[in-house]
């Protein structure tokens, strides 16, 4: 079956101090739901934050990486230095990776494949347009950016696979995609799947939603049956409301 996940991504916020204060309220919380609560501070805290995190339920994960080894790429990180602090999963194809740090589907697979071959867990993702959307393009679009950097995979591989979908004109906006959007999305997506790898892949990898995910419309989101969590920005940098969100399914 697949899992219910709940992952904050702090993207560029938070220093060392700021992590440590928000580290002790989310040990604070309280969990009521069968959610599995991930998050995604910079890499300079990632160290500090899993050492903090070890005991507890919550995984420490890395926003990005490099696909190689090593080597002269100033200023990345690669999968072995994240392996070497314990870090055993990683957010890939952010939207604002692709618009900003030029990833493209073809850099994004290698990615994929870097760090499955370092048996790390993924979470891709992927999400159109506002301008893809009013041409209601939004699914030939999710579905080239699904068949280009993972469809070279074997089923076996979608084990170590989350995908996130996330709809960049929903991101840091407040819009959200309503919950029968994301739902009818989800859906797409899964049958995408099914119809390359058949009906148990599909059915046993988890689809997190991301946009604009707050405490007050995370409930009916996640209450759609295609929609196994939530990629949460803006809110997962306040512990309350961050387990509001843990605490909705
Ligand atoms: P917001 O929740 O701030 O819209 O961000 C979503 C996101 O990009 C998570 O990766």
């Amino acid at each position: 079956m697949r899992k219910h996940i709940v992952a904050g991504n702090w993207k560029m916020n938070n220093n060392l101090s700021e992590t440590q204060s928000l580290i002790t309220d989310l040990k604070n919380q309280n969990k009521t739901s069968d959610a599995e609560v991930m998050i995604a501070p910079s890499f300079t805290n990632l160290w500090h934050a899993n050492e903090s995190l070890r005991t507890t339920e919550i995984e420490v994960v890395a926003q990005n990486m490099h696909f190689s080894e090593s080597g002269a790429y100033t200023g990345e990180v690669s999968p072995e230095m994240l392996k070497s602090l314990g870090i055993t999963t990683v957010i890939l194809g952010h939207s604002e990776r692709r618009a900003y740090y030029n990833e493209t589907d073809e850099s994004l697979a290698r990615k994929v494949d870097a760090a499955l071959k370092h048996d790390m867990r993924v979470i891709f993702c992927f999400g159109e347009e506002l301008s893809d959307r009013k041409a209601n393009n939004q699914e030939a679009v999710v579905e080239s950016q699904i068949k280009n950097a993972l469809f070279h995979l074997e089923a076996d591989a979608f084990k170590n696979i989350v995908l996130a979908y996330e709809p960049v004109w929903a991101i840091g906006t407040g819009e959200t995609a309503s919950p029968e959007q994301a739902q009818e999305m989800h859906a797409f997506i899964r049958k995408t799947l099914e119809d390359k790898y058949g009906s148990e892949t599909a059915e046993n990898v988890s689809i997190l939603y991301g946009g604009s995910v707050k405490p007050n419309n995370a409930e009916e989101i996640f209450s759609k049956p295609d929609v196994d969590g939530g990629l949460i920005g803006g809110a997962s940098l306040k512990a309350e409301d961050f387990y509001a969100i843990v605490n909705a399914f």
